[in-house]
């Protein structure tokens, strides 16, 4: 949109690498991966005994699909040191993943993950046209949360003059971003939508502001929310995903050039798609659960890690590894309403296709008697003139009622509110559902 700086000058020799090198660095690493996890891991010598599988039986990248998943539970028996691979001294750093119950999932870094890590989350910045000497606000939560350091570490990396912001603090959020002018922001894409709006309410344009690249993730968004923040922002928007346990953000990352997918690292994570059901391995392009193995990390290696995130593996395109297609939601994160499967993201969708609603959203879904119910709260943009009555809300919440019964198939009660009413994720990422029926 604004300044398109395609890094093909910068890039790693790895990164455009044929296929047949990668795929000889993947099978070496794994090899040893293997091998050093079963060494090291009581838990995955323990699992591999019982699938009757040996490291010494990975002779060809495809016989992985004979080895064990990975999954919480795994981490969360073993809480919180239970699946280090290296002595708890040899630990440099610790971080927790966002657990939605109990416990948080402890993970942990030797001082080469933390390396590697800053390697790839730099490498991240520079598919999005990062350079050093720009600066780099980022917003994402520093703490336990690894968002913050992960961006801030890789960042540095890059050789950017970092603005370690954390999460919050809005009003001071876009005074920084006034007085520092920083080129790159990094924050979860509905965060950059409570920024936009407090632009706009202090009578600012965003659009006008210095930023010129967004770098988000930490939570599925849409490409309609990309084009709402791109156009309201002035900046090219690009996806970084991530996820603690495989090592944090950076896992993979988009390329601003083509903006088709975060181009997933290769050379240290060996991706699969498998049928969540089945757990069998699916074809490059079919949708599926992304399982991730990590083939350098020394503290916490992962075997098979189950994300839960279903998308699917597509073809290299901007670089030689391939890239992930968009999260269309978790395999544990849809929702069943009376039988009907949905993703949150099927309903911002369709609030997009409304030009006078906003995409902030909240799906409260509880159960009365038998019957599950399901509440869509939306809000109106602030129009430009006035406000939009009562009355026009509730013609569009019979629009918005009769769509998602269209689409999705289900009859949902809807309340299209006055703008700036949905709870906004003042840090971190925005609570979508809230399902009552789990309590
Ligand atoms: O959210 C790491 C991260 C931080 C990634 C900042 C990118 C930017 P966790 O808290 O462990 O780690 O949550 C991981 O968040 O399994 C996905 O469900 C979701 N997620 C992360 N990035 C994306 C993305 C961080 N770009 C979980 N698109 C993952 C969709 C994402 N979902």
């Amino acid at each position: 949109m604004v300044m398109i700086r395609p890094a093909t000058e910068e890039l790693d020799p790895i990164e455009r690498a044929s296929r047949d090198e990668i795929a000889a660095l993947q099978l070496k690493r794994l090899k040893a991966i293997l091998q050093y996890a079963y060494d090291n891991v009581a838990h995955y010598r323990n699992t591999f005994s019982e699938k009757g599988v040996h490291p010494s039986d990975l002779k060809q990248l495809g016989d992985l699909a004979k080895f064990p998943f990975t999954t919480k539970k795994d981490l969360r028996d073993n809480y919180p040191f239970g699946m280090l691979a290296v002595p708890r001294n040899q630990v440099m750093r610790v971080h927790a993943s966002s657990g939605t119950t109990g416990k948080p999932t402890i993970v942990a870094y030797t001082k080469s993950d933390i390396n590697t890590w800053a390697e790839l989350v730099a490498r991240s910045i520079r598919a999005a046209g990062g350079r050093a000497g720009d600066m780099v606000h980022v917003a994402y939560g520093y703490g336990l949360f690894t968002g913050g350091l992960g961006a801030h570490y890789g960042a540095e990396r890059a050789g950017c003059t970092v603005l370690p912001v954390s999460g919050g603090q809005t009003e001071k959020q876009v005074q920084l971003i006034q007085d520092l002018q920083p080129d790159i922001i990094m924050c979860t894409p509905s965060y950059m939508q409570v920024i936009i709006e407090e632009f706009i309410r202090e009578g600012v344009d965003p659009a006008a502001s210095s930023l010129k690249v967004g770098i988000f993730g930490g939570e599925p968004w849409t490409q309609a929310m990309r084009r709402d923040i791109e156009l309201k922002a002035g900046l090219d928007a690009v996806d970084i995903y991530g996820l603690s346990e495989v090592m944090g953000p950076g896992v993979a990352s988009e390329c601003i050039e083509s903006k088709d997918g975060p181009v997933i690292w290769e050379d240290h994570f060996y991706p699969e798609i498998i049928n969540p059901s089945t757990g069998e391995v699916l074809p490059d392009g079919e949708e599926g659960e992304l399982v991730f193995t990590s083939l350098t990390k020394e503290a916490l290696p992962v075997i098979r890690w189950r994300t839960h995130d279903l998308a699917s593996l597509l073809p290299p395109t901007s670089r030689s590894f391939r890239r992930m297609g968009k999260i269309v939601g978790r395999s544990d994160d849809m929702l069943i309403i009376r039988g009907v499967n949905l993703f949150p993201t099927q309903i911002e969708e369709i609030l997009a296709q409304h030009t006078m609603l906003s995409n902030q959203y909240q799906l409260l879904v509880s159960r009365d008697g038998l019957l599950d119910q399901m509440e869509v709260r939306c809000e109106v943009r602030p129009p430009l003139v006035g406000e939009v009555d009562a009355e026009r809300r509730h013609e569009i919440g019979r629009w918005l009622q009769h769509r998602i019964k269209t689409m999705v198939g289900v009859s949902a009660k809807v309340s299209v509110l006055p703008p700036g009413s949905v709870e906004r994720a003042l840090q971190g990422k925005a609570q979508r559902v809230i399902d009552s029926r789990l309590r």
